[in-house]
């Protein structure tokens, strides 16, 4: 058996393939840990099943809006054991719009991408953890769901769910042994930015971002992951509804 804080884990990950929850997915393997990798985008996440140690890695591929994803994730990791970490990870920004013109599609898209893909998976793993007193469910929320993100509506309701769901699901299970915890980055170099890198004004957002975050720079995806990582152990074993700012600062004001 491999030594490690995760030695004896499952653990899934969503939006695995790519930044955030890849930098996630590679601590939790480097801890001992299996975990089944989830991602709508194939090629990515057999990349990162790639870069994870012979046999600590299964891709699970499938948008995880859809239910039928949520049972195929957990499925795979049943048929390594019980799954004793959830990482929600994977996350959709939706753009920037005026309100006025924000199209319900989009917002609904928005909605079911950071909260419905939750909701299936939580729904689906949290009672076996607390039938078994153990489990570590970390939310990746963002720091537009603590301060109000101007032109970013849907995702910041979004994530402002995430967070209060997280405090919800923390203070129903604790006593049966289960820690719902929820991170929220600041800004963070990953393809998530692929956007506003090709928007004309770019270099004045990235400007922003960094007079926002008062330690001067974007993170970078392991910094945030560290986080996750440090929550999903049991080095956090009395951290219980916290929610986490990984944020250089920006909510410290
Ligand atoms: N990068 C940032 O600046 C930043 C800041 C705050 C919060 N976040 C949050 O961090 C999380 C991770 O983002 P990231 O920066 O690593 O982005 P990323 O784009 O690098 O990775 C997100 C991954 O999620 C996958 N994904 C998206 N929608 C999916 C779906 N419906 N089903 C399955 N997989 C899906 C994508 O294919 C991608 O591989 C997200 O929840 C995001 O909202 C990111």
């Amino acid at each position: 058996m491999s030594e490690g804080r995760f030695a004896g884990s499952v653990a899934i990950v969503t939006g695995a393939g790519s930044g955030i929850g890849r930098a996630t997915a590679i601590g939790l393997a480097e801890g001992g840990g299996r975990i089944i990798v989830g991602d709508v985008n194939r090629a990515r996440a057999d990349e990162t099943v790639a870069l994870l140690p012979p046999g600590a890695g299964v891709a699970v591929v499938g948008d995880l809006t859809e239910s039928v994803v949520a049972d195929a994730l957990v499925a795979a990791a049943e048929a390594l054991g019980p799954p004793d970490i959830l990482v929600n990870c994977a996350g959709y920004g939706g753009g920037r719009a005026a309100f006025g013109s924000f199209e319900p599609m989009l917002w609904n898209r928005i909605q079911e991408v950071n909260l419905g893909g939750p909701f299936h998976l939580i729904g689906r793993v949290i009672e076996g953890m607390a039938q078994r007193g153990r489990g570590a469910i970390v939310n990746v929320a963002s720091v537009a769901g603590i301060v109000g993100e101007p032109g970013i509506f849907g995702y910041s309701a979004a994530k402002a769910g995430m967070v209060n769901l997280t405090r919800a699901l923390a203070l129903h299970y604790a006593a049966r042994g289960v820690r719902v915890n929820c991170v929220c980055p600041g800004v963070t170099d990953t393809n998530f930015l692929v956007n506003v890198r090709a928007a004309p004004d770019a270099e004045e957002i990235f400007a922003r971002y960094a007079r926002l975050m008062p330690i001067g720079r974007i993170a970078r995806a392991e910094e945030i992951a560290e986080a996750i990582l440090f929550l999903a152990s049991d080095a956090a074993s009395f951290c219980v509804g916290v929610v986490l700012p990984v944020d250089g600062g920006w909510t410290a004001g």
